[in-house]
């Protein structure tokens, strides 16, 4: 008999969807981002779960999974939707997909760089008010060229977005973490703590996970250490940032600009304060969106439920 595996959104790209169906017998969840009990009244039965990461698997959700749950497998590179621990203990593999979506999400960086740096926000609001220029001061930004670019977290996001960057003539690049590291040095980058780079910085890019070390790391106090025109950039996950505290920091002037692809709440409410402020660029977590990458993201999702199935390492495991 074939090995079950279920498929909780009806919108994964086919790569991964056709690979699974070469071995396995496989069902697909006919809504796009369906509850947790939609998905368990499924799941008892399968051996392989292919999630996104609108899906929380928690020990509630395991007592639930019935007994033959062998592999659970998330489509994207965060994996704080998971009780990563707690499904290892259980004796299920668990994968997910980080390196295939670094360049995607790197682009994103730079894109969210340059537009808040360059308040194309504010001058796209201004058109759509009759505004027209008023003097040689109207809207001036920033640039990259010549400024101290800091990375918070050099992982493989990071490293890309330094990649990019060299092409924009920065002067220096820091950046932080738990210890210097051999890509680092090749980047020319360097080590700093995190006060250092916060005091040194022209454009503060995050690109750590989420997790229990950096959850809020972003607070008055981190931003009040910042540069008054710093441009602050994230990538990784709305939660890293105490909404309040950028908000106060973008509205008061303690930073110059900010580019967000993700927040917190996320999705934001239509009327929420982030969106009203002229001098925050916020999209809606575009990082991995693009055809190629989400279709490598499917693809090596699914590869690591072939190979857990078969009892060999996935290719990227927690
Ligand atoms: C990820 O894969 O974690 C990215 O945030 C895209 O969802």
């Amino acid at each position: 008999m074939k090995p079950r595996v279920l498929i909780t959104s009806n919108d994964i790209p086919s790569a991964g969807i056709d690979l699974l169906r070469t071995k396995c017998d496989v069902t697909i969840i006919q809504t796009t981002n369906p509850s947790q009990e939609d998905v368990l009244q499924v799941l008892p039965g399968h051996d392989a779960i292919f999630v996104t990461n609108h899906l929380n698997i928690n020990s509630d959700f395991l007592n639930n999974a019935g007994t033959s749950l062998k592999v659970v497998s998330t489509m994207s590179a965060g994996y704080d939707h998971l009780d990563v621990p707690e499904i290892k203990r259980r004796g299920i593999k668990v994968g997910h997909t980080p390196m295939v979506l670094s360049d995607a999400v790197a682009e994103i960086a730079v894109l969210l760089a340059l537009n808040a740096a360059r308040r194309t926000h504010e001058g796209r609001l201004k058109l759509e008010q009759g505004q027209v220029m008023k003097n040689l001061q109207w809207l001036l930004g920033q640039e990259l060229r010549g400024s101290t670019v800091g990375i918070v977290g050099l992982g493989n996001i990071g490293q890309a977005i330094v990649k990019r960057l060299k092409g924009f003539s920065v002067a220096r690049f820091v950046y932080t973490g738990h210890s210097r590291k051999k890509a680092g040095d090749e980047l020319g980058a360097h080590f700093v703590s995190l006060d250092d780079l916060l005091e040194q910085s022209d454009f503060v890019i995050v690109s750590v996970p989420l997790n229990n070390e950096t959850r809020g790391l972003f607070d008055d106090d981190t931003f009040n250490k910042m540069k008054k025109n710093a441009v602050f950039v994230n990538i990784s996950r709305g939660q890293i940032v105490k909404t309040n505290a950028l908000i106060k920091a973008l509205r008061n002037n303690i930073i110059f600009a900010a580019g967000l692809d993700v927040t917190d709440p996320e999705p934001l409410p239509p009327d929420h304060e982030l969106l009203k402020i002229s001098n925050a660029v916020v999209i809606p977590h575009l990082g991995s969106a693009t055809v190629k990458t989400r279709n490598d993201m499917s693809f090596t999702a699914a590869q690591n439920i072939l190979n857990g199935l078969e009892g060999k390492p996935l290719i990227y495991e927690l």
